[in-house]
């Protein structure tokens, strides 16, 4: 077995999303096993397009896509195009993608390779509803132990919502699809807007990485500049939080975030509250310790990665 970590990336590209499968592909640390899509951002015949133009933006067409669900398990569809644009990845002019999109439907592929590697090899990298990895886990309830690590961006406590005064985005579209995750027992890294808010994508940072001067920095940057603009007016900020790259800046260099293990609970009843991570950050509950959630990061150094691994590209 190799010493790569193994991966697979559940995404709903999405800006962010994109720059987190470009790192991932960019760091020979990983084999990127294959891409879930889901139904996010924008409604999945998108998402799972616009996996395969980062794919081949980071001349990587070889790289396994899979789309999946195509709606979170209960509610409806709440997508973000105000966000992200109506294509869901406004910003660069990418060229319709050549390369295939793979037959098998996405949480297929996640329990077939889950009941195929080694147990405890392979990592799930989320950077959307979690309705993909649910349903692997309803569908085949023996890959939950096999599953090395689920690392994920969602939630907020904190910060409270970026969606909702009390939800986060990824954790809102599928509340249900979350709370099943979180009572599976898989070890979790949440990566909340409490961490990504600190992760800003400032004049400074995002001119270094435009600096780079080649294909992948310019699109990543062009990117960035339309992403952020949402953000920049809400928050007031320069620059806005660039969530989805943390996922996988946290598996290259963990050192660069701190947090906590804590209790963590998803709010499925109350229409007020639906979507909200209760995240029991002082222990008052006694409840069982089932996420490790980051709250800080090093948001220089994680650029600097972030800009320097694209780069290779
Ligand atoms: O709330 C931010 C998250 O929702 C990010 O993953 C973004 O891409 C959207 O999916
Ligand atoms: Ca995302």
């Amino acid at each position: 077995m190799s010493d790569r970590r193994a991966i697979i990336i559940d995404t709903d590209p999405g800006q962010d999303d994109a720059l987190a499968i470009l790192l991932a592909l960019a760091s020979e640390e990983f084999e990127v096993i294959g891409i879930t899509t889901v139904a996010g951002n924008v409604p999945l015949p998108l998402t799972e397009k616009n996996a395969r133009k980062i794919c081949e933006l980071a001349g990587k067409p070889e790289t396994r896509v899979f789309a999946g669900a195509s709606r979170p398990l209960v509610r409806d569809l709440v997508t973000a195009e105000y966000v992200h644009g109506k294509s869901g990845l406004d910003g660069p002019d990418l060229p319709e993608p050549a390369m295939p999109l793979q037959a098998q439907h996405g949480v297929d592929f996640i329990v077939e390779t889950l009941r195929e590697r080694a147990s405890g090899e392979v990592a799930l990298c989320t950077l959307g509803p979690l309705t993909n990895i649910a349903l692997a886990l309803v569908k085949a309830p023996d890959i939950a132990p096999k599953i090395r690590e689920i690392v994920m961006m969602g939630g907020g406590f904190f910060e409270g919502g970026n969606t909702t005064p009390a939800a986060e985005f990824n954790i809102y579209v599928d509340p249900h699809a979350a709370a099943t995750v979180f009572k599976s027992g898989v070890p979790i890294t949440m990566i909340p807007l409490d961490c990504t808010h600190k992760a800003l994508t400032t004049h400074e940072r995002i001119d270094a990485m435009r600096a780079q001067g080649t294909k992948v920095t310019t699109a990543a940057a062009e990117l960035i500049d339309f992403f952020e603009r949402f953000d920049e007016d809400k928050y007031g900020t320069d620059g806005g939080p660039l969530h989805d790259p943390c996922v996988i800046a946290w598996l290259l260099k963990p050192d660069l975030f701190s947090g906590r293990d804590c209790n963590v609970e998803i709010e499925t009843g109350s229409e007020l509250t639906m979507g909200m991570t209760v995240v029991d950050w002082w222990g008052v509950t006694g409840r069982a310790k089932n996420a490790h959630v980051l709250r800080d990061v090093d948001a220089n150094g994680f650029f600097g990665l972030l800009t320097e691994r694209i780069a290779r590209l």
